[in-house]
């Protein structure tokens, strides 16, 4: 199926701008430095989860759905974005969380409350392993739910993924621009499929380097194996006659020195460079990690001086919010 004919609901505003860090650049003395403003889509203070969301809440206005669940952790940026996508939308939005309610609603949280999501507190469900029963309750009481999984990432979310290289691309040949590697947060994996696809469809020449920001639990699927299935089955949707295998995707699992949510100094030190540096805001939980683990990149000399990098901002700065402890 051509992308072009997938249903799709408009909810960001794209292109997000390419900028030269050009203090950064500076900073580190050799290799450029580039970013992709995914964190400006526009909905809800923005990040990578407009994208998926204009082909899921596409989808669900497409089979006629009235409310849509997904879930994840307290301060999900994917959980944020979709209550404001189903508010825009006319859908209502259930939204399985980690924990209990607490006290104060803060960061992401506190928007979730702003656009009217209803919130299933799931204790220790952090990646919406309950959002299948809540969506039978919502049928037995009458609902047509859509089911969005964790993270947005299935092969329909992950379209928005293969259409950001196209877009990527085509700024980068107007800007004479010739990147060579493309570093991002990969998390739930439908940003990195999506982007393995997209790079094969457009012909983007840059190499993709994903910062794994979440560790294995035991019995899980390996977080690089799930991605190549996604990108396997964006591949068959798409009839790309392509088939991902494991040299096809490069994730670095060796940025997490805290736990999931965690803000170490690799975090914090991150956070600040690029917010003293640019202005530019990242998040503690994903970006700030994957900067973090660009700089380190770059401290161990793992690029020539020559090269030229492109930092994938994918957003989550709301949950800057409720890490003051943390980042002051
Ligand atoms: C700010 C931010 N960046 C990156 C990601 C990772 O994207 P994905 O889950 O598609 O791997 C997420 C996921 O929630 C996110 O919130």
């Amino acid at each position: 199926m051509n992308n072009s004919e997938i249903p799709r609901k408009q909810l960001g505003f794209f292109p997000t701008p390419v900028q030269k860090l050009e203090n950064l650049t500076r900073y580190f003395g050799g290799l450029q430095i580039y970013i992709k403003r995914d964190d400006q889509t526009g909905l809800a203070l923005g990040g990578n989860k407009t994208r998926k969301l204009e082909y899921l809440i596409g989808d669900a206005l497409a089979q006629n759905c009235d409310c849509v669940i997904t879930g994840g952790a307290e301060q999900s940026n994917h959980c944020r974005q979709t209550a404001a996508a189903a508010a825009m939308s006319g859908l209502e939005c259930h939204l399985a969380l980690r924990g209990e309610e607490p006290e104060e609603y803060s960061g992401n949280l506190l928007l979730d409350k702003l656009f009217n999501a209803k919130i299933h507190w799931s204790q220790l469900y952090r990646k919406g392993e309950n959002i299948y029963t809540i969506a039978e309750e919502l049928k037995a009481s009458g609902k047509n739910p859509y089911i969005i999984p964790y993270g947005g990432s299935n092969k329909i979310g992950a379209l928005g993924y293969v259409e950001a290289i196209n877009e990527i691309t085509k700024q980068l040949s107007e800007q004479k621009i010739k990147i060579d590697h493309t570093v991002f947060a990969s998390s739930s994996g439908g940003t990195h499929a999506g982007m393995i696809a997209g790079k094969v469809l457009y012909n983007f020449s840059s190499g993709l380097i994903g910062v794994q920001i979440d560790k294995e639990e035991a019995g899980d699927k390996p977080f690089a194996r799930n991605i190549i299935e996604l990108a396997n089955e964006v591949s068959s949707e798409l009839e790309l006659d392509k088939t991902f295998t494991q040299k096809d995707v490069t994730l670095r699992d060796d940025f997490m020195e805290s736990d999931y949510g965690v803000v170490g100094y690799l975090e914090r030190n991150a956070i600040k460079l690029l917010a003293e540096k640019e202005g530019i805001l990242l998040d503690p939980v994903y970006t700030g990690r994957v900067f973090g683990g660009l700089i380190r990149m770059i401290e161990n000399k793992e690029f020539s001086k020559d090269e030229t990098i492109l930092f994938w901002h994918t957003g989550g700065a709301p949950s800057l919010f409720s890490y003051s402890k943390e980042l002051t």
